[in-house]
């Protein structure tokens, strides 16, 4: 599958055509995975283009960017600025926009200190990342052999391009199996996250999801799911999940930028609840949407209108 790119990256404050974008395979990141990035979802809404929370992921980039010692060139209005103008260059009118950084040419050795540090942000045309029928439907998913990084190993509140080693070991052996996605226990066994989601659960109007200390990424949907579950009235907890819960929940959902809020059918061939997506799921999924798509009021402040100056989110 080709991808759907938009022709301009920006690359160091200047675009460069797409073609250009490439790198020296002696790079450091190539050998030893020195990437922090972010993966942000621009909508189509009828006042034109929005970035949906634009300002916490370039805050998200920058954190990650801090834990590893990245000394970032750019504040976190420059990524904001230098987003919305990507998707204005290429007169984008959705997309998914990937800001990475990382190290670059210049040194083969482990110590990343002595590379220079390389910043692009690419975009593309991204449908429905777990199927046009996911959201809708839901999907069949496992519990994953493997666990995902335990803490002391690699830090899970940044997003680091060698985490999706880890990633990509669920995803293959899930889908090796039968299954559309994997979940991950943490390293004592309980709920973590997806490869590429953060998951909740549902059971008698209750709303629980996994806390960051077990090994989640601080996602940006996760942190629009508690707040407009608090908005219908069904706070949220950050508990520990044991995996039975999965099972004997009413509903069961991942969220991300990707995934937005994708309903699980099954795990592990256990069908939950009944067997098709429920009504807080439905509920969430439809306020999401709504607002990211400027079909209800955005009352958070979560969309930076590409045709408006950043400042004004
Ligand atoms: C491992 C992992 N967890 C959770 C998420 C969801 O985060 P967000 O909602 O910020 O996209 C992602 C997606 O970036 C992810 O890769």
């Amino acid at each position: 599958m080709a991808i759907d790119y938009y022709e301009n990256v920006w690359h160091n404050g200047k675009f460069i055509p797409w073609e250009e974008a490439t790198l020296h395979v002696a790079s450091h990141v190539v050998s030893y995975g020195t990437c922090l990035f972010e993966g942000i979802r621009c909508y189509e809404t009828p006042q034109g283009p929005a970035i949906f929370r634009l300002k916490d992921h370039a805050q998200r980039l920058a954190d990650s960017c801090k834990i590893y010692r990245m000394e970032l060139a750019y504040s976190v209005a420059d990524l904001q600025q230098a987003m919305t103008e990507l998707i204005r260059v290429n007169h984008a009118q959705h997309a998914y926009i990937r800001p990475l950084v990382f190290r670059g040419l210049g040194d083969l050795g482990v110590n990343p200190l002595k590379n220079p540090i390389e910043t692009y942000i690419l975009c593309w045309r991204w449908g429905k990342y777990l199927g046009d029928e996911a959201l809708k439907n839901g999907i069949d998913v496992c519990v994953s052999s493997w666990n995902r990084i335990a803490p002391n190993t690699l830090p899970s509140m940044a997003k680091a391009a060698a985490n999706y080693m880890n990633s990509q070991l669920i995803k293959m052996e899930a889908v090796a199996n039968g299954y559309v996605e994997g979940i991950a226990l943490d390293h004592t066994g309980n709920v973590s996250e997806g490869s590429g989601e953060n998951i909740f659960v549902v059971r008698n109007n209750r709303i629980v999801t996994p806390p960051l200390a077990n090994s989640v990424l601080p996602g940006i949907t996760r942190d629009s799911v508690i707040t407009l579950a608090e908005e219908l009235g069904l706070p949220v907890s950050e508990q520990v999940v044991p995996r039975e819960a999965l099972y004997i929940a009413d509903e069961v959902f991942f969220c991300g930028t990707a995934a937005e809020i994708t309903p699980l059918r099954s795990i592990d061939r256990i069908v939950i609840g009944k067997g098709r997506p429920g009504p807080v799921t439905r509920e969430l999924q439809e306020r999401l949407l709504a607002i990211a798509s400027g079909r209800a009021e955005d009352k958070y402040g979560w969309l930076a209108y590409v045709h408006q100056p950043v400042a004004a989110r």
